[in-house]
């Protein structure tokens, strides 16, 4: 990223985004400089997400919280990367107010610290199918893009105009994608760092049979194929806590 000003976002791909491979690549301008997606951001997750406008009441509810949480998110390695069909200097100008005028759920004189994308064009927006023509033909819709630190999507959300997102639940599927990976288990409905998670299905009759006669220490099944475990908060903490420094650089 720096500061200066080149033309508008152009992306190499123009396939969809789809789940498990490689993001469509850009460069774009930002309220941080230009940015080289995903290159920019290897070794981190990214929170990659779209809004329909600046000066929307329901984005600035989710910008207020999503600057709020930024810590949050680095503390699992994670970055925050914001889009609209606005221009840089919309962007700039719906920032500053945010800061000076804002306030919601206590949160007030928010930086917004993190890139936000300007997209006139769609270019980007189109790639990663943000524009849903039922929906809105001229903006984005609410779209989370999750991108690990390889540059493979991970997850995708999408809400409508009238929603606003979850943030906190954004997080939740972070550390459930982190924790999937560093365990090899898969996280049931709800799940939170701290519950049982849940061991690989059994793929021959004979681990199924141990698995029932409770061969595997630790492992408790239901039945053959609902098998889980323990995997304490601290156990979790341990192996994917970030330091919020090394990732914001602040
Ligand atoms: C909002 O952020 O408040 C909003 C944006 C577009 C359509 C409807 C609501």
């Amino acid at each position: 990223m720096n500061d200066s000003i080149t033309p508008e976002a152009t992306t190499t791909a123009p396939q969809a985004a789809r789940l498990n491979e490689p993001v469509p690549a850009f460069t774009a301008r930002s309220t941080q400089g230009d940015i080289n997606f995903p290159g920019d951001f290897a070794g981190h997750w990214v929170v990659f997400f779209s809004h329909p406008a600046d000066f929307t009441p329901v984005c600035t509810s989710e910008f207020m919280t999503f600057a709020s949480m930024e810590e949050d998110f680095a503390r699992y390695n994670t970055k925050l990367l914001g889009l609209s069909i606005d221009s840089l200097y919309g962007h700039i100008a719906w920032l500053r107010l945010l800061q000076e005028k804002m306030e919601y759920r206590g949160w007030k004189n928010v930086e917004v610290r993190f890139p936000l994308i300007e997209d006139i064009k769609m270019d980007i927006a189109r790639a990663y199918g943000m524009i849903q023509p039922g929906e809105a033909d001229t903006q984005a819709v609410r779209a989370v893009f999750i991108v690990d630190p390889k540059g493979i999507l991970r997850t995708m959300l999408y809400y409508p105009l009238s929603t606003g997102r979850n943030i906190p639940e954004i997080l939740r599927i972070i550390k459930a994608l982190q924790v999937a990976d560093e365990f090899s288990v898969a996280t049931p409905a709800d799940w939170v760092p701290g519950e049982r998670v849940i061991v690989p299905t059994a793929g021959s009759c004979g681990v199924a049979k141990e698995r029932m006669e409770g061969a595997e220490e630790g492992v408790e099944c239901i039945d053959w194929f609902y098998c889980t475990k323990e995997l304490t908060a601290e156990t979790i903490e341990a192996a994917i806590h970030t330091d919020p420094a090394d990732v914001l650089g602040r």
